[in-house]
């Protein structure tokens, strides 16, 4: 199939405008880096051209380099090449930014000799976040035009900046509405003076001591992320090389990051988030229903901060209790929150005040009234939610999505006590819900496909990353992680200490290991959940039972008697532990931390597994954006199914049948699923591929 030309030019009084249309975001896939270099080329060529404007088609101006390129047989022209052709026209080149200019799309827009940019428009280089550098020039023109310390800053924290920002940093010439129109007349203006000074050539990089005080600075803090100190070096090269030699630089460091396991993980992680917007089976044409006001049921600790999640988003909502006194708790806490954001400099006081506008507290459920999506957050009792939800039945308007907060209650239970269980689903806020960026959608058996794709949109309109999953106990990321923390607690049993299994979780790029979050979350609420359940943790048990709660009783699986912060090892914890085993008749064993991850790891990988084969997820790589946006997996390993892909699936097999074996407990058993793909030689990503095609 022939493909549409993504690079034309159109010549008009003089000026040649060159227009990237490559939907959907005009990437840098190969043909439009070669449609550039082919059109600068004729623009040069042409009498009747005096300047050059370089713009887009559609929301974007440019997104930045093709990353589904990456890892495939390189494409000449390289991007460098690309925007060489564009800067060494002797005529002056005019970028008109319509909107994001990210990554290798700023880098051409730094190429240009002059830039214009809409109102709307974000600048920035991402990079950093896919585990590389800006690789087109970036680390060389940018300090150049705007100053080391800026040009540093920027491309190691890696977000975006508004074109009003951009302008003060000296990036953008012109902010316009208009932006070919202005960059239009921009280039006239140019043509008629001297030939400006490209980016490359450009002498402001300024105070070099400063720039080291800066960059030791962010390379302390960025110590585990190989991109940082690439970027530094880099930037130092603007300083003391000329600028074809900081090119080479770059672009050495560019080949080495790309090519390295975590930025494929990083890469990967990128494009499964995206993966997990797209619903398997909805019908289609399926659109989801229009929601101007939601409501949320509860106002504790998830409740508030799910009403602070609607109103950052410019959403009304109300928020509903069951007593005044109640009420004002909550709505206290929401404050409270929000008070210490604008004394961290974080919020203004005006976007505060927005805020707290749009949330409206109420007493009694028949404020639901008026919302198109109800968030139930009350105790997680099943008597309770089925009453509200048989009461919202009559309450809540024809057509309101009616979503429940639940951890594990089963969605489909709740949705039977309502006689409109097409608009029930689950909608799994973690906490703090105002900050966390998971939100997993649970599909009822007879959620309507219209109301499954509200909450899909509802969840990216705040700003949430949502995964859909079925009903099963614990959805997919809290079914996992009662694997980890049951082998947590068997680990201590057979020898390791808590301070040696969460050594291995943090060695691993967890930032806490599950006996020190247990710590955090308070020891009660396992323990509370066990006695309902009759299920039993011998050690963890023990431990609430000395009235050792966790941070909040100073004392868990740690000692917290000095800031009440940082743990300790305790003495008396590894007694009391010791007597369990005894208790157990175990001998103990000095356990090495390899055998601690995978002990921990895998029975989570096999029952994301189980998870798949449900059909609980529908792709790997939902289970790992759940994991990499909810439990702190680590961003460089990217995810727990990409992790065992390459780790090597008859690798872990193998393992969890040693574990079976040498435990009796049946649930380590390799999944049916990961035992064919291991024996198949295939892998979860290659299960996600074939799904999706
Ligand atoms: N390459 C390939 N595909 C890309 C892409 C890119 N750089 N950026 C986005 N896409 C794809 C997405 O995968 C998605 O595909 P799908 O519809 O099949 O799922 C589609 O474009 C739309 O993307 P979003 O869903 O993210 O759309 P939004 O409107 O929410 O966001 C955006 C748009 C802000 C541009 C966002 O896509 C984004 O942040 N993109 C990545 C930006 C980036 O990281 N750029 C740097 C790339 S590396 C680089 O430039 C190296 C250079 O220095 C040499
Ligand atoms: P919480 O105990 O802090 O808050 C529950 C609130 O609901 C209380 O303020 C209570 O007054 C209110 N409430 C009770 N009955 C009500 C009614 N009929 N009408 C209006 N309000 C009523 O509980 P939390 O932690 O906020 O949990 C709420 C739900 O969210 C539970 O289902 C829980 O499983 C789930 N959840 C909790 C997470 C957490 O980390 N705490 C994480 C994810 C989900």
């Amino acid at each position: 199939m022939a493909q549409q030309e993504p690079v034309t030019s159109t010549v008009e009084d003089g000026i040649a405008v060159i227009r990237i249309a490559n939907p959907p975001v005009n990437a840098l896939s190969a043909a439009v880096r070669g449609g550039l270099a082919r059109e600068a080329g004729a623009a040069a060529a042409n009498p009747a051209v005096r300047a050059v404007v370089v713009t887009a088609e559609g929301r974007t101006f440019i997104a930045g380099a093709d990353i589904t390129e990456f890892g495939k047989p390189p494409v000449p022209p390289t991007l460098p090449e690309a925007i060489a052709a564009l800067e060494d026209l002797s005529k002056p080149v005019v970028a008109a930014i319509n909107g994001a200019a990210l990554g290798g799309g700023l880098e051409v827009a730094l190429g240009c000799h002059a830039r214009v940019a809409a109102p709307s428009a974000r600048l920035g280089l991402p990079e950093v976040k896919l585990g590389i550098l800006p690789g087109a020039g970036g680390t060389q023109r940018l300090p150049r035009l705007i100053g080391a310390v800026p040009a540093l800053k920027l491309m190691t924290a890696g977000d975006p900046v508004s074109a009003a920002e951009a302008k003060t940093l000296g990036i953008l010439d012109e902010v316009a509405e208009d932006v070919v129109a202005a960059a239009r007349a921009l280039a006239l203006r140019l043509a008629d003076g001297a030939r400006p000074t490209p980016a490359s050539a450009a002498a402001n990089t300024g105070d070099r001591e400063a720039f080291e005080a800066a960059a030791a600075a962010m390379a302390k803090k960025g110590a585990e992320n190989p991109s940082i100190a690439a970027c530094i070096d880099a930037v130092r090269a603007a300083f003391d090389k000329p600028f074809e030699e900081g090119m080479a630089i770059e672009r050495a460091h560019f080949l080495r990051l790309r090519d390295d396991p975590r930025s494929k993980a990083l890469r990967h992680a990128f494009f499964a988030e995206r993966a997990a917007a797209r619903i398997p089976g909805l019908p289609k044409g399926t659109q989801p229903r229009p929601v101007a006001r939601a409501a949320v049921i509860g106002g504790g600790t998830m409740g508030g901060g799910i009403a602070m999640s609607f109103a950052n988003a410019g959403i009304p909502v109300t928020l509903i209790e069951t007593s005044e006194e109640n009420l004002q708790r909550g709505l206290e806490r929401v404050a409270g929150n929000y008070a210490t954001s604008v004394k961290r400099g974080s919020l203004t006081e005006e976007a505060r005040a927005k805020r707290m506008g749009l949330i409206e507290g109420r007493v009694g459920l028949e404020a639901a009234a008026g919302a198109d999506v109800v968030v139930e957050a009350v105790f997680e009792e099943m008597g309770l939610k089925k009453e509200i939800f048989g009461k919202l039945q009559e309450i809540a308007k024809p057509g309101a999505v009616l979503a429940t907060n639940t951890s594990y209650l089963d969605v489909d239970e709740i949705a039977a006590s309502t006689s409109r269980p097409g608009d029930v689903l689950g909608m799994h806020f973690f906490s703090p819900a105002n900050v966390m960026k998971l939100l997993e959608v649970v599909r009822g058996a007879k959620t309507a496909p219209d109301a499954l794709a509200t909450a899909v949109e509802v969840g990216r309109k705040l700003a949430k990353v949502p995964v859909v999953s079925g009903v099963c106990h614990g959805f997919i990321g809290n079914r996992m992680l009662a694997r980890r923390t049951s082998q947590a607690e068997r680990l201590l049993i057979e020898g390791a200490l808590p301070e040696e299994v969460d050594a291995a979780l943090n060695a691993f790029g967890f930032r806490m290991g599950p006996f020190a979050m247990g710590d955090l979350a308070g020891l009660d609420i396992g323990w509370r959940i066990r006695q309902a359940t009759g299920k039993k943790a011998p050690v963890a048990d023990a431990l609430v039972e000395a009235g050792r709660l966790g941070q909040k009783t100073k004392r868990g699986y740690y000692d917290y008697s000095g800031d009440g912060r940082t743990g300790t090892p305790d003495p008396e914890v590894r007694a009391l532990i010791e007597r369990v085993s005894a208790e157990q008749g175990v001998t103990r064993r000095s356990i090495p931390q390899q055998e601690i991850l995978e002990r921990l790891l895998y029975p989570m990988i096999n029952e994301g597994a189980r998870i798949l084969e449900e059909g609980i997820a529908a792709r790997a790589g939902d289970i790992d954006t759940v994991w990499l946006n909810g439990y702190g997996w680590p961003a460089g390993t990217g995810g727990p199914m990409f992790y065992a892909d390459g780790v090597g699936l008859p690798g872990i097999v193998a393992r969890l049948r040693d574990f079976a074996g040498s435990s009796g407990d049946d649930t380590l058993a390799p999944a049916a699923l990961l035992v064919r793909l291991a024996e198949e030689g295939g892998s979860f990503a290659a299960l996600d591929e074939k799904a999706a095609a």
